[in-house]
């Protein structure tokens, strides 16, 4: 008989509770480049407030400074989650709203998932430069390592220097114009294209990709596409054929002299010998 009715107040209590408070939905992590957000939905009405509590898995919770009493739907939790091989949860508590008391000393609270900034943040696309090698045999992609929201002495981390040889990118090329892809993993920032074409527009994409991760975290968000220009320009072409027919122009012009040289000095001979034997007849 004692049981039911317990759990008849209990039941009610939570409907009283969760009534005037109530609790938040979809309590989400987004996170790109260990910048770092819950978010929950949906916005609370003027009778409530939200709070938001994280700790590392086994440790006390913690309440999030700039989250307390919000009236917002998402918590900036990057510097908060300073460990970032940790793995942590949070909590998403509706309260009164700010300056106004309780008598409640437990409020309604929603748990997000676990959440590990090294394994779990989503990395940015990456931005590259094209360079041609002096000899235009090789095409070397410079890959400009996403920054991160982490700080280390003042500097701002990159995915390199928290990754480091963990990283690697994955380059997807194909023929410009052409839908036959191709790809290639480097472990460098600096990557140098061997074995394609030459004198041909390729075309490349460029994302983070980190192999220790679990599959549906390897790969980064893609770049934007770069193609390479195509190397057979008007202008080189032209100036093959300005050096070909220029070479046949000279040979053609050295022709030409010697075939007037030669008939000249046939003349003037014939003409010094008709006056050699012209000369004494003038003479006498
Ligand atoms: C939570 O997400 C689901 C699915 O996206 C959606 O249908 C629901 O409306 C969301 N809840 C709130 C409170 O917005
Ligand atoms: C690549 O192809 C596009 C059309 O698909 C063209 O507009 C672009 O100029 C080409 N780039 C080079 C470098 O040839």
């Amino acid at each position: 008989m004692k049981l039911p009715v317990c759990l008849f107040i209990v039941f009610l209590c939570t409907r009283c509770v969760s009534g005037s408070f109530p609790k938040a939905e979809n309590v989400t992590w987004k996170s790109i480049n260990f910048k770092t957000f819950l978010t929950w939905q949906p916005k609370p009405s003027a009778d409530y407030s939200h709070t938001v509590e994280y700790s590392v898995l086994g440790a006390n919770r913690q309440r999030i400074y700039h989250c307390i009493r919000t009236d917002s739907t998402q918590c900036d939790l990057s510097t908060s989650l300073s460990d970032l091989q940790a793995c942590y949860t949070a909590d998403v508590l509706s309260e009164p709203p700010l300056g106004v008391t309780s008598d409640l000393t437990e409020f309604p609270h929603t748990r997000s998932p676990q959440f590990c900034p090294y394994k779990d943040t989503d990395i940015g696309k990456p931005e590259f430069k094209l360079e041609m090698s002096e000899d235009k045999t090789k095409t070397i992609l410079h890959v400009t390592d996403p920054l991160t929201a982490v700080f280390k002495d003042g500097r701002q981390l990159s995915i390199r220097d928290i990754f480091s040889d963990q990283l690697q990118y994955k380059v997807t090329y194909r023929k410009n114009q052409s839908s036959g892809k191709k790809s290639l993993n480097s472990k460098t920032s600096v990557i140098e294209m061997t074995g394609l074409d030459q004198g041909e527009s390729y075309c490349f994409n460029i994302q983070a990709y980190i192999p220790s991760r679990s599959i549906d975290k390897q790969l980064g968000e893609i770049s934007t596409t770069k193609c390479s220009d195509s190397d057979k320009s008007i202008l080189q072409e032209l100036s093959l054929g300005v050096i070909v027919s220029g070479f046949f122009l000279a040979l053609l012009l050295v022709g030409i002299v010697i075939a007037v040289v030669v008939v000249c000095c046939k003349r003037q001979k014939r003409v010094l010998k008709s006056e050699k034997e012209g000369m004494p007849l003038q003479g006498v």
